[in-house]
């Protein structure tokens, strides 16, 4: 069976674009595959956190993960800090990493220009840890949006490197990307990913928001002064990243849409792709609002931990033994 890896870090609620480019298609894989889901909080507090508020969203998360459709019996979902190897690994990963190929990082020059002269390193060296997180379970399928492409083509570039200095560990993992929606955009600046750290609510869905709250913030979605409704991501961003939101959440193809809304205005478009986002997101509301009162989280996130530590244990001693960091 084939072994599937995949985290979200409890930095805010979950919006869309974490939904489509990444629940969803976890949701898919746990019938038929070795499924480890994680809530990778360690990575979260390389920018800065309230303690409080981490504690939270990471409960939050777990919460929402078993509201989008993953079934603690068919899957690991576990807390990243809860699991000492995958620390352990990432200290390991960044000796085999070289500065310049962190710094080459898309995310880490993103994140890195809003923390202004004081940049925390954690934001440099994410991408070993998260190599970590991947490797440790033999990780052959990584779905993920694709603003994370880059650090799976690092984790490939750490394994093989390791693999060839030291001893054939790591399975090398392959990228899934959703086959539409790899990269939602901000509903306020479609130049942007629609992200659950951005300080602008009105650019970003959130999993909870409620109908009322959504239908605003889709009919204050930036478009263009043109009124023909087609796909065309240069020149017409704001619409297509509609069309985009409604063909993944509908299943119909753009091209299908397209000729729906022939002859019809953006205000028709949105106030159906409003309804649309609404009729996906209120099973999981309900879902949520359920089980985030419910002790049984506790207990599926400790079991979750103790699997994975049993699994995540075993490949850093054979890592720790390859590289001679253990006496025997
Ligand atoms: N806009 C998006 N469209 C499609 N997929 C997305 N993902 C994130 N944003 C979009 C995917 O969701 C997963 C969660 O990734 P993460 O929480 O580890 O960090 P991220 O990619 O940095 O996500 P955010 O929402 O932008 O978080 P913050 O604001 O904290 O940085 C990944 O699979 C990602 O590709």
């Amino acid at each position: 069976m084939a072994i599937v890896f995949s985290g979200i870090q409890p930095s805010g609620m979950l919006t869309l674009g974490n939904y489509v480019g990444a629940i969803r298609q976890f949701v898919s894989y746990q019938e038929k595959h070795q499924c480890y889901f994680c809530i990778v909080n360690q990575h979260a507090i390389t920018v800065p956190q309230n303690s409080e508020e981490l504690r939270k969203n990471s409960r939050s998360l777990a919460a929402i993960y078993l509201a989008a459709g993953l079934d603690p019996e068919k899957v690991v979902l576990f807390i990243q800090s809860e699991v000492p190897a995958h620390v352990q690994l990432g200290w390991i990963l960044q000796t085999l990493s070289y500065v310049g190929e962190l710094e080459r990082m898309t995310q880490y020059k993103d994140k890195s220009r809003s923390q202004g002269s004081s940049i925390p390193a954690g934001l440099l060296t994410y991408p070993p840890l998260m190599a970590a997180d991947i490797l440790l379970y033999h990780t052959d399928i990584v779905p993920v949006g694709i603003d994370q492409k880059q650090h799976i083509e690092l984790t490939r570039d750490l394994a093989e490197r390791f693999n060839n200095r030291y001893a054939p560990v790591f399975t090398i993992p392959e990228i899934q990307l959703p086959k539409v929606g790899a990269k939602i955009l901000s509903l306020q600046d479609p130049s942007k990913k629609m992200s659950k750290s951005d300080p602008n609510r009105l650019g970003t869905i959130s999993l909870l928001d409620p109908p009322k709250e959504i239908e605003k913030k889709i009919k204050r979605a930036t478009t263009d002064s043109d009124t023909r409704i087609y796909y065309d991501p240069v020149n017409k961003p704001g619409i297509s990243n509609l069309l985009t939101i409604y063909s993944a959440l509908t299943h119909k193809t753009i091209d299908e849409i397209e000729k729906e809304y022939q002859g019809k205005g953006y205000g028709h478009l949105k106030v159906d792709l409003a309804d649309i986002i609404v009729q996906a997101l209120s099973p999981l509301q309900e879902k949520y609002y359920h089980l985030i009162e419910s002790s049984t989280l506790d207990n599926i996130l400790d079991r979750g931990a103790e699997k994975a530590n049993q699994v995540a244990t075993k490949t850093l001693s054979a890592v720790e033994h390859a590289i001679g960091l253990s006496r025997k």
